[in-house]
């Protein structure tokens, strides 16, 4: 795919770093104009990203970074829900806090930026595709991430429920489901702990973690006119990761 997005205007939630930096550099590879609301300065600043302070779990802050958006370009054809937090702790001592920074960032936060996007995409009558950041641990059950793997399960809901309230309008809403891709998230977690390195490689099939554009990838082209007949699905993109079932097989039964 090249220039498939020339005149088009993608916003991607937190695009400052990692996967939705990813994003951000494909959506440009491909012409389209790129929007990044975060909440933090980028780490490496891409010529041709305007990049807008915006915090996604807070209704005024999304709606003054959209009505920007609408000064700049006045036009919105994609929205990414990227930005997002985690936090570990068990059922029983994740405190209140936690639960609903994770729940507010990743659930609450695609709902309001999908408010915006829809009743705008919605009046100027030429549709449009969203796509938002599940997760593999929104499939699993992944000890001490309660809240993240809800946030997550809720993201493919909202998803498809969000897809049903704007076919007519040809706005297509889908989503991705990484597993463990190489970004500052999976680097907090090997810090404090929560998790390691050989857990994570033993499973996965294809035996690495995703770089962030393994990712990105999928992302455009559920974005794009090629993706133009699929709505309110959830791609999977985790290198076999939830699809297997055993983690120790006998050597002659895996091929290497
Ligand atoms: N890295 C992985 O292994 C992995 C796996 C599955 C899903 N994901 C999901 O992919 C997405 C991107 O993750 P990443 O690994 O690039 O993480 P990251 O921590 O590197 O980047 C997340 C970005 O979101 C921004 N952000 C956080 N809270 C925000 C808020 N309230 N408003 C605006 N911006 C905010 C951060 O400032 C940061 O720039 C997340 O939704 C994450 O849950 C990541």
């Amino acid at each position: 795919m090249t220039q498939s997005f020339s005149g088009k205007v993608a916003v991607i939630t937190g695009a400052a770093r990692g996967i939705g930096d990813a994003i951000a550099m494909r959506f440009l590879e491909e012409g389209a104009r790129v929007f990044s609301l975060d909440l933090g300065e980028p780490d490496d600043a891409r010529e041709g990203v305007t990049y807008l302070k915006a915090d996604v779990s807070n209704v005024e802050s999304v709606a003054e970074a959209f009505g920007r958006i609408d000064d700049a370009a006045g036009q919105i054809d994609v929205l990414v829900n990227n930005a997002g937090v985690q936090r570990v702790g068990l059922a029983e001592n994740i405190s209140p806090a936690d639960w609903h920074l994770v729940l507010n960032t990743h659930l609450t936060g695609m709902h309001l930026c999908c408010a915006q996007a829809i009743r705008r995409m919605r009046e100027r009558g030429k549709g449009g595709a969203i796509v938002s950041i599940a997760s593999a641990a929104g499939i699993v059950g992944i000890p001490g991430r309660g809240p993240y793997g809800a946030a997550k399960a809720g993201i493919e809901g909202l998803t498809r429920v969000y897809a049903t309230e704007t076919a007519a309008a040809n706005i297509r809403v889908n989503a991705v489901a990484p597993g463990s891709t190489r970004t500052k998230l999976i680097e907090q977690g090997l810090k404090d702990g929560s998790i390691r390195g050989e857990w994570q490689l033993e499973r996965i099939p294809m035996g690495r973690l995703a770089e962030p554009r393994e990712i990105a990838d999928p992302v455009v082209y559920l974005a794009s006119d090629q993706a133009s007949y699929i709505t309110g699905q959830t791609l999977v993109v985790d290198g076999g990761w939830t699809v297997q079932g055993m983690v120790h097989v006998a050597d002659w039964l895996r091929a290497s």
